[in-house]
């Protein structure tokens, strides 16, 4: 049997995903070894194959084809824009994408000054102030600790993602607009959503009963 292909975003992700496809039926016991540093599992019995990738590839292998499937943040997906089909929300990895800073900066918003906005995800920074708020701004990209922009000066605010909004509390940044909420989602490259339509429907369908 051919493998179906799964590209899963590695860490907290990765792991609920395999909960809700072992609860859908399908499993891969080999990535429950504890402390493994492999990168691809296979299921023989169920002809499955799942990789761990960062994030932000994730749609770039389901694009390509090297993964049929893939499962990663709706941020992600926003950021990069990929050909894919985006299929299913699969209700976990909720958060917010918001544009945050210190409170002082509210103004500065309100007014439509030229800011500084640093993130880890520019197109969506640049999608949200030129399109949706008509803002023009300056946007820095950063590859993380995106916080750290307005505490040493090097932006006004930043568009980041807001889960618990633990690390703005304790780095004394607040929530000043939100953006749009955030989830995993599955997605399927397009040419194998024609190919193996069966299987990949089945799946969905599976998956969507186990949600
Ligand atoms: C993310 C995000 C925030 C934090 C939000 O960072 O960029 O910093 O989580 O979560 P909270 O609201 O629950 O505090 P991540 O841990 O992915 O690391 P990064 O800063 O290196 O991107």
């Amino acid at each position: 049997m051919e493998y179906l292909t799964i590209a899963l975003t590695k860490g907290r992700l990765a792991n609920k995903t395999m909960d809700l496809f072992e609860k859908a039926g399908f499993t891969c016991e080999e990535m429950k070894e504890e402390g493994t540093r492999k990168l691809i599992f296979t299921n023989e019995e169920q002809g499955l194959k799942f990789f761990l990738a960062k994030g932000p590839d994730v749609p770039t292998y389901v694009e390509y084809g090297a993964a049929d499937l893939g499962v990663v943040g709706s941020d992600i997906i926003m950021e990069e824009s990929r050909r894919a089909y985006e299929v299913l929300d699969l209700g976990f990895g909720k958060c917010r994408m918001c544009v945050c800073g210190p409170k002082e900066a509210a103004e500065k918003l309100r007014h439509h000054e030229m800011i500084r906005v640093a993130s880890k995800y520019p197109a969506i920074a640049k999608e949200y102030f030129y399109n949706r708020k008509h803002q023009t701004v300056d946007i820095i990209k950063l590859g993380g600790s995106v916080e750290l922009g307005p505490l040493v000066g090097l932006s006004d605010v930043i568009v980041d993602i807001v889960e618990t909004g633990s690390t703005l509390r304790e780095n004394g940044l607040e929530v000043l607009e939100e953006i749009c909420p955030l989830s995993a989602r599955l997605i399927v490259n397009q040419v194998s959503m024609q190919m193996q339509s069966e299987r990949i429907n089945d799946m969905i369908t599976r998956i969507r009963r186990a949600l």
